[in-house]
C-alpha cells in the first residue's frame, strides 16, 4: 500500500525534509520492529525467501495514533449534557468514577476501552484511572494482554471531591508505589504520577507526588491545567502566593521534562516559556474544550515558545475516541485562533509529536529503523463521500487534509501492535 510518516516536525525542518510518502510502499518488519520503510521496488528484491508478505494495496499505511490524554473510566458518561467543567465533574464524573472501586467493573471497562482505542487506530495513550488502584490494575492487565504501549496512573485526589472518590496523601502515595512496583516497565507499560488537578490535591499530596517523580527517573507526570476560567479563579483562591497555575505545580517539583499538562487554554506567554524551558508538554484536547465550552487553545502561541504539544481526546469530556475527528476539531479551533493548521502538522501532532510529548519517540511515532511496529491501515473508501472526495485529491497533503476532516473510526481498516494485527474491520 501507500505509506506516509514523519521524520520530524514539518515546521522545524520543512515538510520536504520531515515527511516521507511512498505511493507504492513497503514496510519491512522483524520480530515486531520496523526494519525498513521505502519504495516497494527498492525493498522487495532484498527480501529473504521466508518473508511473509501482507498486501494492503489501495490503502494508506501510517504510524498508529498516540492519544496524550484520555480517561478510561469516563467511558459510560461520555456525552453528558449541559455543564461546564466543575459542575460536570460533580454531577456526572465523580459518581461514575466511584463505580471503579469494583474490580470486575474496572476490568470490563478496561477491555472495552482498549478495543475502542484499537478500533480507532490509537496504539498508545496516556490514560487517567480513577482514585482506585483497582482501576489501573485492570487497565494495565488488559493492555499487557494486548501488548500495547500504555502509560497510566491512578488519580491522586485527597480534597474537595466526594468521599467515594477521595484518597489521602498517604494512601495515594502508597497505592501509586504499589502500582509502579507491579507494572512500571513490565512489557510496554509505564506509570504516570497523576494528581487530578491542583484544586483536588492537598499540599502534602503534591509534595509526595513531586518526590515520587524525582525518585524514579522514567515515570511521567500527568495532570490538568488552565482548562476553565472558574477553575483558574479557584486555583488563585487556593494558592494566593503562587505566581500562576503552572507555578503551583512547579513549587512541588511537578514541572519537568516528563510532565504532561492537559488543556493549557487560559494561559500563554511567559508560562509557555517556562514550560518549554523545563521540557514539559501540553496535551491539546479540542473536542473536549469545545464540548465543555472551556475555550480555544492557542497552538501557535505554544509553538512560538517551543513547547512540546500532543493531541488528546480527553474522553469523556472529549466527544470521540477518533484521533481523526480530533484533528478535525483541532483544525477548526486553530482557524478561530487565526491560523489554518497544516495537514502535515496535524498528522505530526497525532503521531510523532504525541510520542515526543510522552517521551516515547525513541520507540514509536514513525517508521524509522528499530521502532516498534505500531501502525494502522486506512480504508480510502470507508464511506461513499470519503471515497468520492479522495479521488479528486492530487497530492498527499490534500489527501491527509481530507482524511482529517472526513475520517473517523470507519476509516481504520487494520490496527497493528508490535507487528501483530490486533484489529481489522
Ligand atoms: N479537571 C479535573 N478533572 C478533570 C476531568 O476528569 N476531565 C477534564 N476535562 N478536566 C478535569
Ligand atoms: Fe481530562
Amino acid at each position: 500500500g501507500a505509506i506516509f510518516h514523519l521524520l520530524d516536525d514539518p515546521e522545524t525542518i520543512g515538510a520536504d525534509q520531515a515527511t516521507q510518502y511512498f505511493a507504492d510502499g513497503m514496510l519491512i518488519l522483524e520480530d515486531g520492529f520496523v526494519r525498513a520503510c521505502g519504495k516497494r521496488a527498492d525493498l522487495e528484491p532484498g527480501l529473504g525467501t521466508g518473508a511473509e508478505i501482507v498486501d494492503h494495496s489501495g490503502s494508506l499505511i501510517m504510524p498508529g495514533f498516540i492519544d496524550t490524554h484520555i480517561h478510561f473510566p469516563q467511558l459510560d458518561m461520555i456525552a453528558s449534557f449541559g455543564e461546564k467543567l466543575l459542575d460536570w465533574l460533580e454531577r456526572y464524573t465523580f459518581p461514575e468514577e466511584a463505580k471503579f472501586a469494583d474490580p470486575a467493573h474496572a476490568e470490563e471497562c478496561a477491555n472495552f476501552f482498549l478495543e475502542e482505542l484499537l478500533r480507532n487506530g490509537t496504539t498508545s495513550a496516556l490514560v487517567y484511572g480513577t482514585v482506585h488502584k483497582e482501576s489501573i490494575d485492570a487497565l494495565f492487565g488488559a493492555a499487557y494482554k494486548r501488548g500495547m504501549r500504555i502509560v497510566a496512573g491512578k488519580a491522586l485526589m485527597d480534597r474537595n471531591v466526594p468521599e467515594a472518590v477521595r484518597d489521602t496523601a498517604e494512601s495515594g502515595d502508597l497505592d501509586s508505589r504499589e502500582l509502579i512496583e507491579k507494572w512500571h516497565g513490565k512489557g510496554r507499560l509505564g506509570y504516570a504520577v497523576t494528581p487530578r488537578f491542583a484544586p483536588a490535591c492537598s499540599d502534602d499530596q503534591l509534595t509526595r507526588a513531586g518526590k515520587l517523580l524525582a525518585e524514579i527517573p522514567d515515570l511521567l507526570m500527568h495532570t490538568h491545567m488552565a482548562e476553565n476560567t472558574s477553575e483558574m479563579d479557584w486555583v488563585k483562591t487556593l494558592y494566593p502566593d503562587a505566581k500562576d497555575y503552572l507555578d503551583v505545580y512547579a513549587k512541588f517539583g511537578l514541572l519537568t521534562d516528563r510532565s504532561v499538562f492537559a488543556h493549557c487554554i487560559h494561559t500563554g506567554g511567559e508560562v509557555f516559556q517556562r514550560m518549554a524551558e523545563h521540557g514539559a508538554a501540553v496535551s491539546h484536547c479540542p473536542t473536549s474544550n469545545l464540548f465543555l465550552g472551556s475555550g480555544l487553545f492557542n497552538l501557535r502561541e505554544a509553538e512560538k515558545y517551543g513547547v512540546k504539544v500532543g493531541l488528546g481526546t480527553d474522553v469523556g469530556a472529549g466527544t470521540s475516541f477518533s484521533m481523526l475527528q480530533t484533528l478535525n476539531e483541532a483544525y477548526k479551533v486553530s482557524h478561530l485562533k487565526g491560523h489554518a493548521l497544516d495537514p502535515y502538522k496535524s498528522f505530526f501532532l497525532a503521531t510523532l509529536g504525541g510520542a515526543r510529548a510522552l517521551n516515547m519517540a525513541d520507540k514509536v511515532g514513525n517508521f524509522e529503523d528499530g521502532k516498534e511496529a505500531d501502525f494502522i491501515v486506512l480504508d480510502m473508501a470507508a464511506t461513499p463521500l470519503l471515497k468520492r472526495r479522495l479521488k479528486t485529491c492530487t497530492s498527499i497533503d490534500e489527501t491527509l487534509f481530507v482524511l482529517s476532516m472526513l475520517g473517523d473510526d470507519r476509516t481504520i481498516s487494520h490496527t497493528y501492535i508490535a507487528g501483530e494485527c490486533r484489529y481489522s474491520k
